[in-house]
């Protein structure tokens, strides 16, 4: 199964954060936001990924993660030169996907609940159709909007309904069979001119073929779209991460715990950078490991 993280658009409900810098490398607690998703397809097993953002921000992506290796990744990059959409994101990473299944997670997704590796690991590299994550917001207007039946299986997508039809919010993340390729060819563009998630999600849906999952209470799915829910995202995090002295998304860690790298590797990362907490963290995981 392959993966993309989509780390376009130029994040104007930011500005003057972002004006100089790309929404998806601000930081959330110590790390970059954009650990948070790289570490949802690290933990469902992914590890062939096509990162897509903007030409301008590119080379910073390219200066944090590199080709992945370090972290038993191989991460490519490709441009997305104007927001054409989230359902681009397919036709840009065609020939990454190639035939297999893919899982597209944004850049901008944080989440983070008990046994969500579990989770994952029960829809990677089988999926027949697609499964969609829903989560229960207060304000779904804001968002792709599903309903399921009894059985999980997706009847109605809107996207940023007025009158939304259930409280569930679709997630940005995402599991596709390998048919998404055509079907994000052949879809019709909005008329701002985007390829819209949710009108693929739409023909997933009338093959009888969408799945959603309900991520339940319990679990964090936080926003990252204002000034104010960032500095919300920020303290869920450091509130978790100084209460449990766990630290969340930790790259280098998520690496280690699933086989990618071993404990040698993961302490010569912290190493690297362990004049920080964060690298002390990851050295003082490698040495547990090791014992
Ligand atoms: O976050 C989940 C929601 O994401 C879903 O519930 C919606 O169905 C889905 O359409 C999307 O809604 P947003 O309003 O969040 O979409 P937005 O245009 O803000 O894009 C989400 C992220 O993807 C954002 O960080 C920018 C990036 N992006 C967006 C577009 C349109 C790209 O990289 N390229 C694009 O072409």
């Amino acid at each position: 199964m392959k993966g993309i993280i989509l780390a376009g658009g130029a994040g104007t409900r930011l500005y003057p954060i972002t004006l100089a810098v790309s929404k998806q490398l601000i930081p959330i607690g110590d790390k970059p936001m954009i650990y948070y998703p790289l570490s949802v397809l690290m933990l469902a097993d992914v590890r062939e990924i096509l990162l897509i953002a903007t030409p301008e921000d590119l080379p910073q992506f390219q200066r944090l993660l590199g080709d992945g290796a370090h972290l038993g990744l191989r991460i490519e990059y490709a441009e997305q030169a104007r927001p054409g959409g989230l359902a681009e994101a397919f036709i840009i990473g065609a020939d990454h996907i190639g035939t297999e299944p893919v899982v597209l997670v944004l850049g901008d997704n944080i989440f983070h609940g008990h046994r969500f590796s579990d989770v994952l690991a029960g829809h990677a590299g089988h999926v027949d159709g697609c499964v969609l994550f829903g989560y229960a917001v207060h304000d779904p207007q804001r968002y792709g909007v599903g309903e399921a039946d009894p059985e999980g299986r997706l009847v109605s997508i809107e996207e940023k309904p007025v009158h939304p039809r259930s409280n569930r919010a679709i997630t940005g993340l995402y599991f596709y069979d390998n048919d998404v390729v055509n079907i994000a060819k052949n879809i019709t563009p909005s008329p701002r001119g985007e390829l819209e998630i949710s009108d693929v999600n739409r023909v997933y849906l009338e093959r009888g073929k969408a799945q959603l999952v309900d991520l339940g209470r319990g679990f964090a799915w936080l926003d990252t779209g204002t000034p104010e829910s960032l500095q919300e995202a920020a303290q869920y995090v450091s509130t978790l991460e100084h209460r449990q002295g766990i630290r969340i998304a930790c790259v280098e860690e998520i690496a280690l715990r699933m086989g990618f790298i071993d404990a040698d590797a993961c302490h010569a990362l912290g190493k690297a950078i362990g004049k920080s907490d964060y690298g002390k963290y990851v050295m003082s995981i490698a040495r547990e490991f090791h014992d």
